[in-house]
């Protein structure tokens, strides 16, 4: 274990100590004063709102935040700039068309920039004044957006302020700089707090990913006026890292409500419509043609992938301006509520979102998770598997998802498609756990609780917050809370599940040790949640093929006797 790969960390200057003692004075004197900036700089913008432990600062309904972020879209345009601008005339020459709210620069492939206007009228009145551009062999397919190309009609004068224009940053640190900064951590909930604020997402990237919805919906609209495109996922649900796909939903339900209002008196007038056979073909038409709509007039859209016979039909594209990897579905309600059901959890304790980030950081590490599909675990999974976690604590740290429900009111009630979608949504109803453990000790006892799980019989169930049965044979059985008969991880292959729990035994021990050496002076390592982010030794091919499976076992032994043995020292210290 000791001899572990640093690989490119070796390289590193990862001289924090494993004393907690010693921590905050190395911390000064071995971090490079970059990184001493960069940590600065992040603790005064990031506040204690999202992290701190003692956060109990009033938060934002689901839909309320929703509304709002769509709302502001609404009003927001999308500019591809050159890339030597003024930004002082450039916000000059916009305030014409009204009032600017708040804008960004932010760079991919070329300068863009987001503007958001006070009123929805400016970006008619810009649209206005705006030509189709003509091309010289190419024709111009004359789709008017909020996606616009500004050019400059003569070069910008050199002594002009060109240089001052800041770019926001829309991706998560380079692994070299995380390993830095969690190196130079004061402690283990140090460590889980940094990383959760390096890699949560920024304000201006949820603006963006808010504005790609809009600009999307704008194209569905051409077929469907009314409808909505909604972001859901990790996008919304508080557990979004920088980088991560942006799933929509095509609502075409808030079309048939505003038409329910139009009865009157005993008449009731319905739309002429084509009928087809099922839901599901229903949602593959629709979606096909949004796809070829995207491919052929949605500016900016490129790698259009209709995939109509998945489970659930989608279209798949690169937003290219944004930089995302977007998912597009309609008739995907049941995502949207899982996803306000995370925000509630992540919003109760900051402790949830600070421990979901570090672990499904940790399976990305060890290729536990990944973009492709297939027989991997997914991030949902992770974090219902946190979430139970935490549910099972002594006293718990989260409610569970009946818990939630009786606490809800009559505007609660929500039934999809037969199921029973109803929880609490107001946050102050909830009561606060006492629960006070600490992130290091959290993490720890996850991974021992997860590494000695009896999976080939128990079922994962957040809506009772208790083990169960398995009601079916597949390895990895986690409850989807609101279509109980399904369960989330069903992909999961018995070979995924044994290299999870292989790795969460060797990271429990990883940590039991580290409290064991905690006196002891330790050398030049990276400690705590960074040495969990090495390259694994349990699940490298060579001991593996050398030795089938004992390395598990063995290191679960090995922490039972750890275990056993501090019990003794702290029993006989005490007495
Ligand atoms: P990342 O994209 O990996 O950051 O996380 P994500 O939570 O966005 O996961 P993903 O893009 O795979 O799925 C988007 C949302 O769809 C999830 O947040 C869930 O709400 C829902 N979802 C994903 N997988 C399942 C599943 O197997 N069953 C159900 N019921 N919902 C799922
Ligand atoms: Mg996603």
């Amino acid at each position: 274990m000791a001899a572990r790969g640093l690989g490119l960390l070796t390289s590193l200057p990862l001289r924090a100590q494993r004393s907690q003692v010693q921590r905050p004075l190395r911390r000064l004197l071995s971090c490079p004063g970059t990184v001493v900036a960069a940590l600065g700089k992040e603790e005064q913008s990031s506040g204690s709102a999202e992290t701190g432990s003692e956060d109990r600062t009033p938060k934002k309904r689901f839909s309320e935040v929703q509304k709002e972020r769509r709302e502001q879209a609404q009003r927001t345009v999308l500019i591809h700039c050159p890339n030597k601008i003024s930004e002082k005339k450039f916000l000059k020459y916009l305030s014409q068309h009204g009032p600017v709210n708040s804008h960004f620069f932010y760079e991919s492939f070329g300068l863009y920039a987001v503007v958001e206007f006070s009123q929805k009228e400016s970006v008619a009145s810009l649209q206005n004044v705006t030509r189709t551009p003509s091309l010289g062999t190419e024709a111009a397919i004359p789709f008017r957006s909020r996606y616009f190309n500004l050019k400059l009609k003569t070069p910008l004068n050199q002594t002009s302020e060109q240089s001052s224009i800041q770019c926001r940053n829309q991706s998560s640190p380079s692994s070299k700089k995380l390993f830095e900064l969690l190196c130079c951590a004061e402690s283990v909930d140090d460590q889980l707090n940094t990383l959760l604020r390096e890699f949560q997402l920024t304000e201006e990237n949820s603006k963006l990913r808010y504005l790609t919805c809009s600009l999307i919906e704008d194209v569905a609209a051409a077929y469907f006026p009314g409808c909505t495109v909604r972001p859901f996922g990790s996008s919304v649900n508080s557990f979004g890292k920088l980088g991560c796909d942006l799933d929509m939903f095509l609502d075409l339900d808030e079309i048939e409500n505003f038409s329910t209002h139009k009865a009157s008196g005993n008449f009731l007038m319905e739309f002429q419509v084509k009928n087809v056979p099922s839901e599901r073909i229903a949602t593959q038409k629709i979606l096909s043609v949004i796809g070829e709509c995207l491919d052929h007039f949605g500016p900016g859209c490129v790698g259009v992938q209709k995939i109509l016979n998945a489970r659930c039909p989608l279209v798949r594209f690169s937003h290219q301006a944004s930089g995302f990897q977007c998912d597009l579905t309609t008739n995907n309600r049941i995502a949207l509520k899982s996803s306000e059901l995370l925000y509630i959890y992540g919003a109760l304790d900051s402790r949830v979102r600070a421990l979901v980030f570090s672990i499904r950081c940790w399976a990305r590490a060890h290729s536990l998770t990944s973009s492709i599909p297939g027989a991997w675990i997914t991030n949902f999974s992770l974090t219902v598997m946190v979430i139970f976690f935490l549910q099972r604590r002594s006293p718990p740290i989260l409610p569970t998802l009946d818990y939630l429900k009786t606490l809800a009111d009559a505007e609660d009630k929500c039934i999809i498609e037969g199921h029973n979608c109803t929880f609490v949504r107001d946050f102050n109803r909830i009561k606060p756990s006492g629960n006070a453990e600490t992130l290091e000790l959290l993490l720890k006892e996850f991974f021992e609780y997860f590494g000695n799980f009896a999976f080939n019989k128990n079922s994962i169930n957040i809506r009772q917050g208790r083990e169960q049965n398995k009601p079916e044979s597949s390895p990895l059985h986690i409850q989807n809370p609101f279509e109980t008969s399904l369960n989330i991880s069903k992909n999961v292959s018995q070979s995924q599940l044994q290299k999870f729990i292989d790795l969460a035994r060797e990271s429990a021990w990883i940590l039991h040790q580290e409290d064991r050496d905690r006196l002891s002076p330790s050398n030049n390592q990276p400690w705590g949640l960074a040495a969990l982010l090495l390259p694994s030794v349990a699940n490298s091919t060579s001991l593996a093929k050398k030795k089938k499976k004992p390395a598990s076992e063995r290191i679960k032994n090995l922490l039972e006797s750890i275990k056993s043995s501090s019990t003794e020292n702290s029993t006989a210290t005490n007495g």
